[in-house]
């Protein structure tokens, strides 16, 4: 099988109609990219990568160098999907300079195929200069987790007029700038279907209603690797109750000495 690209990801959506919506998961390591690869489109190297992997606070302390070594690992486990790197924040919002260094630093670090930024309108101007230069960008809008001092919260978008439109305006100003799909992140479903109406590439929601041209979900959350998840997420398993549950059987199998048995121990040949 040989790796989708980018703009055949761009080109599921024809005008207006996306027939098969594109799947999209996060993925850190080699070995979850493996599992997750022919099943999905794109592969997704998020910076929630710093709450998932690195226990912070945010995707705020996330740097360039934990992106790139994640990113390079995701692609030596994938074949099929596109991967896609989260530019950290600081590494591309002072100038369109600045996101081009940042931009092909990930591309080269790691063999992804593309990165995704947050912001709308503001962005604009970046998103055309990259990828006029080689560097295809995923757009992402709405609630964007690192402007998360400026929103206050991870709380839904698009609940005001006044919010709504600039949401529609921000996707509209990506796609215009060449975008080739814009993730759209948790806001309400009537904004959902109006973004998804307003621009000609593929919306991609997480919280953002079945409406969008495709989905992404946090892997680690829809696994139910976590307590606490957002209510957009639907948890699909629980693998930490089983890691919990192995974790004990072998702990006490180890206390009362019926581990390692016969059959994982060595003995001299004959
Ligand atoms: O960092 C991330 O995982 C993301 C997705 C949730 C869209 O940006
Ligand atoms: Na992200």
């Amino acid at each position: 099988m040989k790796r989708l690209t980018v703009p055949k990801i761009r080109q599921r959506k024809i005008d207006g109609v996306t027939a098969e919506p594109l799947v999209m998961l996060t993925a850190y390591t080699a070995r979850q990219a493996q599992l997750l690869d022919t099943h999905c489109d794109l592969l997704l190297v998020g910076d929630s990568l710093g709450q998932v992997i690195y226990g912070l606070p945010s995707t705020i302390p996330v740097t360039l160098e934990m992106m790139a070594n994640h990113g390079a690992a995701v692609v030596r486990g994938s074949y099929h999907s596109v991967v896609v790197v989260d530019m950290p924040f600081g590494s591309y919002e002072a100038s369109k300079e600045q996101a081009f260094e940042s931009a092909a630093y990930l591309l080269k670090q790691t063999g992804a195929a593309a990165v995704k930024l947050e912001g709308g309108e503001a962005m604009a101007e970046t998103v055309a200069f990259l990828n006029q230069r080689g560097i295809p960008v995923m757009g992402h809008v709405g609630l964007t987790p690192q402007a998360v001092n400026v929103l206050g919260g991870y709380m839904a978008r698009g609940r005001s007029e006044n919010e709504a439109d600039k949401i529609v305006t921000d996707a509209q100003a990506l796609d215009k700038a060449g975008a080739f799909a814009v993730v759209v992140e948790g806001v309400v479903e009537p904004i959902a279907i109006e973004v998804t109406q307003a621009i000609g590439c593929p919306t991609i929601g997480i919280g953002a209603s079945a409406m969008c041209d495709g989905q992404v979900l946090v892997t680690e959350d829809m696994l139910g690797m976590f307590e606490r998840v957002p209510r957009f997420v639907k948890k699909y398993e629980d693998i930490a109750g089983m890691i919990e549950k192995t974790v004990q059987t072998y702990a006490e199998e180890v206390r009362e000495r019926s581990f390692p048995s016969e059959a994982q121990t060595y003995q001299p040949k004959p």
